[in-house]
């Protein structure tokens, strides 16, 4: 697509404000840490019990769907390197480290009849060893991997999976909410059902576009509102933490300063996440009003006998408003949003489809390793004033925020990514956006979905051809360490050596 130069003198002026502001400080309290994942680290995809999941058997039956037919079955192998990862998350001096429980690690089959203690005893393991350190444990309970039998009965398209995972819930909250204080449902609502359901770029691959992400849409809402309810109730008042939601929210900014545009970009924020977080975060519940009226109106037209977008009754609505103690933002890229920006394009139904709006990343861009992640000046600042101007002062930690290369340590464009990212946290911060925490994605490469270990998102390097699974520290480790440690960016700072110690405290 070809867009006229002139376009690019929006009405919102992005600008590269890396403005070296040495002395601001990043607050007391503010929590810094690294995430990563139950399938793209642990490895012993069939070890001690744990049963299959849906990305073992996407990997297993489709390698072709994987850019280099790999998988996450041996991974970063951090089932039992967890003591190495402990270590460098000591070396890197984070406070907090963000991980995920696979479900049918301990949950085999995906229902509670049958707990895998030796799945729990891994958990247990790695927790320990975390809190031993004076790290704190953030905990996602779904990042993707969802017990394969549990998706042979239809997955998130079962309404019945509300219960299931709020059995599964109960489990991780009575066995490990005694040292775990944060608590996250599920990772990207839109990954997991526009993704896996209405497309192919997800397992299970289900491609029931237009169709798919609506239905999933829905019962992840339920799913998410009966695990908080359960924790609120029945532990909370003991485990005294806090149980939130984390969603992938890009920065969306008009084109133009036309009213067409402002609605535009309003229409892509409810899509994309408002139909995951309204729900939870907003007033009056529900899905997003726009949204809800246009599915429906094209369904009409499109011959369908009901919305494709099954709303909530009134009581299920009350139920599920007001379950959330924090959102979780895990933020990437953005881009400009404009109905003029839009090229019809099969298959119909869809979501794109639905809103009619297109989207465009300017050149000037850099560019990651993933083709989907382009570096958009100001981002973090723009998606927490969205946030803010639609839910009020909720509590908001970035659990994802990184950057993608091939491999090598020298990774100067994750430094710059970093740099930049966190100096627009700090304009959110400096005006009383409420901003808890910092998390990078990545503490070490790993298996990264379809495109498998092709692109790195490390701040550590893994050697997948050794099976040992060495991993070394990058530059951008170096980086983010010092910045932990003086709570401050020095953009000028660069690392001595490339020898990583232990500091004193950690
Ligand atoms: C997904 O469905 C579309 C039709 O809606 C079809 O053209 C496409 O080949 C399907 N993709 C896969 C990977 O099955």
């Amino acid at each position: 697509m070809k867009i006229p130069v002139l376009l690019l003198c929006s009405a919102v002026t992005l600008t590269w404000g890396v403005a070296v502001k040495q002395s601001r400080k990043f607050p007391d309290g503010f929590i810094f840490g690294t995430s990563t994942a139950s399938y793209q680290i642990e490895g012993a995809w069939n070890e001690d019990g744990k049963g299959e999941n849906i990305w073992d058997y996407l990997t297993h039956t489709n390698p072709a769907a994987i850019e280099d037919q790999s998988s996450g079955d041996v991974a970063c192998d951090s089932y039992h390197k967890y003591e190495r990862d402990v270590e460098m998350m000591r070396e890197l001096g984070i406070d907090s480290y963000r991980f995920s429980i696979a479900w049918s690690r301990i949950l085999p089959n995906g229902l509670a009849n049958n707990v895998n203690e030796a799945g729990v005893a891994y958990y247990n393991k790695l927790i320990d060893e975390i809190v031993k350190y004076n790290i704190e444990p953030m905990v996602t309970l779904y990042h993707w991997d969802l017990p394969q039998r549990l998706q042979d009965m239809g997955g998130w398209l079962n309404p019945l999976i509300a219960d299931w995972f709020a059995d599964y819930a109960r489990v991780v909250f009575d066995r490990f909410g005694d040292r775990v204080k944060y608590f996250i449902t599920f990772n990207e609502g839109a990954q997991i059902c526009y993704e896996g359901y209405d497309w192919v770029t997800k397992a299970p691959r289900l491609n029931m576009s237009g169709i798919g992400e609506y239905i999933c849409a829905k019962n992840l809402a339920l799913a998410h509102a009966k695990a908080y309810h359960i924790y609120n109730d029945d532990y909370k008042p003991t485990q005294g933490g806090v149980c939130g939601y984390t969603i992938a929210v890009s920065s969306f900014v008009p084109l133009t300063d036309s009213d067409e545009d402002a609605y535009a970009a309003e229409l892509v924020n409810q899509l994309q996440w408002g139909l995951y977080t309204d729900p939870i975060f907003s007033k009056d519940g529900g899905f997003p009003k726009e949204l809800f009226d246009l599915v429906a109106k094209k369904s009409a037209a499109q011959g369908f006998p009901r919305s494709r977008l099954t709303d909530f009754t009134e009581e299920e609505k009350a139920y599920i408003r007001g379950t959330g103690d924090f959102f979780g933002v895990n933020h990437y890229s953005g881009s400009f949003a404009s109905a003029s920006l839009y090229t019809p394009q099969p298959p119909v139904p869809s979501p794109k489809d639905d809103i009619e709006i297109g989207q465009f990343a300017p050149d000037d861009w850099p560019q990651a390793a993933s083709f989907w992640l382009k570096q958009m000046p100001d981002s973090i600042y723009i998606v927490l004033k969205n946030i803010q101007k639609r839910y009020g002062d909720v509590p908001i930690y970035i659990t994802e925020n990184g950057w993608s290369t091939h491999e090598g340590i020298e990774d100067e464009g994750r430094v710059a990514y970093y740099r930049a990212a966190l100096e627009s946290a700090l304009d959110a911060l400096d005006e009383g956006i409420n901003l808890k925490g910092y998390y990078a994605w990545s503490l070490m490469d790993n298996f990264e979905w379809m495109a498998g270990y092709t692109e790195r998102f490390g701040l550590y390097e893994v050697d997948f051809e050794d099976p040992e699974r060495t991993r070394t520290p990058r530059k951008s480790a170096f980086i983010y360490k010092q910045i932990m440690k003086t709570r401050t960016i020095d953009h000028d700072y660069e690392p001595e050596s490339y020898v990583m110690t232990i500091d004193e405290g950690h």
